[in-house]
């Protein structure tokens, strides 16, 4: 009997360490099974700001502003978010001229930042 519950002890022992071990590897630095979209971390300054300007920055930035509408500075862009134009120009709803104008859309991963963005009020933060 006692024998037994050794044996037992083992295998439970074993398991735990197996389980901790495929635990850790998830966490490491192998391949993510699926391509992740971090949104946790969305600010104007570090994430709103250059994807803007390195995406639509040659039209609507550094002294330019097609379409009358500007996106290099906070308060063209803050303007641009509550008036719907930038994601309704983003998505490429209906009603708004699909931007970047003449390129690819932007990645969802992009557009969901853009969205969060704006959803929490376009916040200069
Ligand atoms: C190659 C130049 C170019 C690029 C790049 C570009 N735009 Fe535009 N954008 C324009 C022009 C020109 C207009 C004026 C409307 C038109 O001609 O379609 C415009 C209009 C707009 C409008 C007003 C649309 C409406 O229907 O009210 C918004 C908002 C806008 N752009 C946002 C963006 C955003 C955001 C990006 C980047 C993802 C971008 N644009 C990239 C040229 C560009």
């Amino acid at each position: 009997m006692p024998a037994k519950l050794l044996l037992l002890a083992g295998v439970a022992l074993l398991l735990g360490g197996c389980a901790s071990q495929n635990g850790e590897d998830l966490l490491g630095s192998g391949p993510l099974p699926t391509p992740s979209c971090d949104t946790t971390r969305v600010t104007y300054a570090a994430t709103v700001a250059p994807l803007l300007l390195q995406n639509c920055g040659s039209c609507h930035a550094n002294g330019a502003a097609a379409g009358g509408v500007g996106l290099g500075a906070y308060t063209q862009t803050k303007a641009a978010a509550t008036s719907g134009r930038l994601l309704g120009s983003v998505d490429h709803a209906p009603g708004y001229s699909p931007m970047p104008k003449g390129g690819a859309q932007l990645s969802a991963c992009d557009r969901a930042k853009l969205r969060k963005w704006v959803a929490a009020g376009a916040p200069n933060n």
